[in-house]
């Protein structure tokens, strides 16, 4: 990050900031003042990419029209691979090329029966960034590099977080429980400063992350960026049935819960008849079995049925910000200018300034 002052006190007010697409380097002018700013990270070297944000590959959610559509707005777009045979995750990544040039990646779930198969085909496809969730890429980490491919793994512990590192996967995105979707026990804002000083590789923040604050925030906490899907799960370009946009976009502070915690896969949703259901069972002791029963095809019949009552709504605690379905451009722009009046108000406080929103 880079962060110049020239001239006198600086405003945040009436801030004639550019967006994405032309350059990351803006020089804008304040009252009294000029300033450049790049928020550009190792991250966006890393993976060449313009902004230092990340679409996190989501299951049945995150198709090859999404991913696309993020890496052409300057981000990092990923195909979610979840359970999916090989050649239906082909497909999207065929769908992904089609659309962009620039680089996306494919997030392959580590529960899925399919994983050997699909980081077959990822290797023989030569995409460029594979994230991995659930479960230790370790073995796999070699062929992946050789194939030219940036791995990064979804870690929610310290200790995963080192053991990864020696497996030698090049970028670590802590994710805290704020987020949608299965979660680990610790939030964002420990998770990630712990995993920082434990490691010596890029750690990307997720989990809790809205806007140019949460940007902001990820950075000062000591990573080179963020991953954010609840946002992007609202997205125009994103194809999940609008009954889960409209799910997502009414919810409020406390909307979100937590099933699963007693079979050791916590999963944060939506709260509705279904995650009701799961809480009752679960209180009364009912098996892994059962409940294991009562979850499957639950997350497709909410993404593609729309049933937003009896199927999985996989949603984190930032679904009470998103007030609205926007492009993936206006998303990322929106992130970016945010962040950089987030820094110009850090900038008038380290200054001197009074507080002030
Ligand atoms: C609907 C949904 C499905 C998800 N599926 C996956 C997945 O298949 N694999 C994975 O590693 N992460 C998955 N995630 C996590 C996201 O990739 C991302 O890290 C997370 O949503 C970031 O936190 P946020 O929800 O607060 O933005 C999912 C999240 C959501 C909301």
């Amino acid at each position: 990050m880079n962060l110049s002052l020239h001239g006198n006190r600086v405003s945040t007010v009436a801030l004639p900031i550019p967006g994405p697409g032309r350059g990351s380097a803006r020089r804008v002018t304040f009252i009294g003042g000029e300033m450049t700013l790049a928020i550009r990270t190792v991250l966006c070297d890393l993976l060449g990419i313009e902004y230092p944000i990340i679409q996190g590959g989501m299951a049945w959610v995150a198709t090859g029209e999404l991913a696309a559509a993020v890496s052409e707005a300057g981000g990092l777009g990923m195909i979610g691979a979840g359970n999916a045979p090989p050649e239906v995750v082909r497909k999207e990544v065929h769908k992904a090329r089609s659309l962009t040039s620039k680089p996306f990646g494919v997030n392959v779930y580590f529960m899925s029966p399919y994983t050997e198969q699909v980081i077959d085909m990822l290797v023989e496809e030569k995409v460029p960034v594979v994230s991995t969730g659930a479960g230790n890429p370790g073995k796999y980490v070699p062929r992946l590099k050789e194939a030219g491919a940036k791995v990064m793994s979804l870690v929610a512990s310290v200790n995963l977080a080192k053991r990864l590192e020696r497996a030698g996967v090049d970028i670590l995105v802590a994710e805290g429980m704020e987020c949608g979707g299965h979660i680990g026990e610790i939030a964002t804002m420990p998770l990630v400063p712990q995993i920082v000083d434990a490691v010596g590789i890029p750690v990307v923040a997720a989990g809790g992350i809205y806007d140019g604050r949460g940007l902001v925030a990820a950075l000062a906490l000591g990573a080179v960026g963020v991953q954010m899907g609840t946002r992007f799960v609202c997205a125009k370009e994103c194809t999940v049935h609008p009954n889960y946009k409209r799910a997502i976009i009414e919810a409020r502070d406390r909307s979100t819960v937590v099933t699963g915690r007693p079979t050791g896969h916590p999963v944060r949703v939506i709260e509705n008849k279904l995650a009701r259901q799961f809480l009752e069972l679960e209180r009364k002791g009912a098996s892994k079995e059962e409940l294991e029963a009562l979850g499957v095809g639950k997350l497709r019949a909410a993404v593609v049925d729309g049933d937003v009552e009896y199927g999985s709504v996989m949603a984190g605690q930032v679904s009470a910000m998103v007030k609205k379905e926007e492009t993936c451009r206006e998303i990322i722009e929106d992130v970016m200018n945010g962040a950089e009046r987030v820094l110009a108000r850090l900038s008038e406080i380290r200054a001197g300034s009074p507080v002030f929103r």
